[in-house]
């Protein structure tokens, strides 16, 4: 397991989520598409976080385990919900017995393992036979997408003055990971959120409290000020800052 990248979860669990809600839009919209749950099935969320599809998923009638490697992110879920069974766990060693779960799930988790593979094989031993994984990733812009903001495009460009293993998260080749792990009925589908953000240091904030901020602390600091610089300044300059954004939902049946 990456120690910076839990470490940085670490610091930021407090306001994680909290300046806007984009990790629990996000996952309303993994849960929402979920199979409904037979009397019993257990569900494992791996990476939790504060609960973004935990809490849903044990609201649509799943029994829950959520497990997460920063055990700031995992005080704070059991803080806020006190009777979920929320645990200390890194996603590459998940101390369960084979065939446990009927669902896992793992909200913006596998792209920051230090071996993604590896963590969808480990999902895959926990899985039943027939047990559906689902999961949410950055990946190619979808079709018809259009940004609202200049930030994408921002990261981008400064990506460039990040030291070797600066920012957060490599992608994978999700689907064929599925593939190998001997997930079958593989299938993707992109989801699109859009939050309305009150000002531009709203938004900056946002940045601050979630991954992303890896990649703004490991800029140098005269790109870091020249990054927010930019990015304020072409907040500022929309009528409306809106935050768009997509993901993709990949799932596969054990
Ligand atoms: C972007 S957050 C997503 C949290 C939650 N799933 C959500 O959708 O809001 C990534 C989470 O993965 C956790 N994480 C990172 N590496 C991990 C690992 N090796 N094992 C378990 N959890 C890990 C972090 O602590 C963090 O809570």
């Amino acid at each position: 397991m990456s120690s910076e990248v839990v470490e940085l979860f670490d610091r930021v669990a407090d306001r994680y989520d909290e300046v806007l809600p984009f990790f629990a839009a996000f996952g309303r919209l993994c849960v929402d598409r979920l199979p409904a749950p037979g009397p019993g099935d257990r569900l494992l969320d791996v990476g939790a976080g504060r609960g973004a599809i935990a809490v849903g998923a044990r609201a649509r009638g799943f029994t829950v385990t959520a497990t997460d490697a920063s055990p700031g992110m995992v005080r704070r879920l059991k803080q806020e919900h006190p009777d979920l069974d929320a645990r200390v766990m890194d996603a590459g060693k998940l101390d369960f017995e084979d065939d446990t779960f009927d669902v896992a799930t793992a909200g913006f988790v596998m792209h920051l393992l230090d071996d993604p593979p590896a963590g969808v094989r480990e999902v895959k031993r926990v899985l039943k036979p027939g047990g559906l994984f689902a999961f949410t990733g950055p990946g190619r812009v979808p079709d018809g997408f259009e940004f609202a903001d200049g930030a994408d495009a921002l990261f981008a460009e400064f990506a460039q003055y990040l030291p070797p293993r600066g920012g957060m998260g490599e992608p994978f080749e999700e689907m064929d990971e599925l593939a190998a792990a001997g997930f079958t009925g593989i299938d993707e589908t992109d989801l699109r959120i859009e939050l309305a953000v009150p000002d531009a240091e709203t938004f900056w904030q946002w940045l601050q409290t979630h991954g992303t901020r890896k990649f703004v602390d490991d800029l140098p600091a005269e790109r870091r000020a020249e990054f927010r610089a930019r990015l304020i300044a072409d907040l500022e300059a929309r009528e409306h800052i809106v935050l768009r954004k997509y993901a993709w939902l990949y799932r596969g049946w054990a």
